[in-house]
């Protein structure tokens, strides 16, 4: 008999297949936002940028049926496709077979360029993946590119990581006047990037409310963590302010 998920599929499902609940504990209670999007619209449209193994896709699009247009995002479908999501949610046991629609997959460096028009979703979510990218400030930028004009995204973002040493503690660090800023130092009077609590530690929500957002930051440099030391996690990722060259 072939089994429906891979050994390594399976020795990834605890990063890469946390539920909603699991989630919430993270990021607020993300149902209860789109169950009233959905009071107040008829219908809401929201991304989850990278959704692993879609299990929170999945448990979502459960819940709100043909109200709900889901999309997920991954970097490749190796990391992740729709096929993955419907053998994953069969393993956890999760009625899919009547599930209509499904979610919508798609594929992009989420640091790079978004494969969204502008102002697209009424929400957009994100678990455990800003930590693993560099060019952190692009990935905030996009996101509030392809929110609709009001609409706010609630995004992991692990920009402290208070279990490692003071010299790689900070994920998101901005190096300015000679001095180093955490993000939440940085960008505290931002009402645009407001810090929120969750059950497990803070998250950062992202409101908008203007055309373009720049947080006018440079990268200048990146180091991946786990190549310090194997039990280590995530990108730490060091910006200074951007030099006007006009
Ligand atoms: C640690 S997993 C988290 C999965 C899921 N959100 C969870 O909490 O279980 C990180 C996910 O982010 C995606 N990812 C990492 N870097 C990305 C990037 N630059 N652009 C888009 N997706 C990315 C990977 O494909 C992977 O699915």
């Amino acid at each position: 008999m072939t089994e429906l998920l891979t050994r390594t599929e399976r020795e990834l499902l605890p990063r890469r297949a946390r539920s909603l609940e699991d989630v919430t504990n993270t990021i607020g209670d993300i149902s209860t936002e789109i169950s009233q999007l959905i009071d107040k619209n008829g219908f809401a449209t929201v991304l989850e940028i990278g959704c692993g193994f879609g299990r929170v896709l999945m448990q979502l699009q459960s819940m709100f049926g043909d109200r709900l247009h889901l999309t997920g995002l991954n970097r490749s479908p190796e990391e992740g496709d729709l096929s993955t999501a419907l053998r994953v949610s069969e393993w956890f046991g999760m009625p899919i077979s009547s599930l209509s629609p499904l979610p919508d997959y798609k594929f992009a460096d989420a640091s790079k360029r978004l494969p969204f028009g502008d102002s697209t979703f009424d929400l957009v979510y994100s678990n455990m993946t800003l930590c693993h990218v560099a060019r952190k400030s692009a990935f905030i930028e996009e996101v509030y590119r392809v929110l609709k004009l009001g609409a706010t995204a609630a995004i992991d973002s692990k920009f402290e990581l208070p279990q490692l040493p003071a010299e790689v503690r900070l994920t998101f660090e901005v190096i300015a006047n000679d001095r180093s800023f955490s993000f939440w130092e940085y960008f505290s009077d931002n009402i645009e990037l407001q810090m929120m609590r969750a059950k497990k530690g803070r998250f950062l929500k992202i409101v908008r409310t203007s055309d373009c957002l720049s947080l006018g930051l440079q990268l200048e440099k990146s180091v991946l963590l786990s190549e310090l030391r194997s039990d280590w996690y995530g990108c730490k990722s060091i910006f200074r302010p951007k030099v006007d060259s006009t």
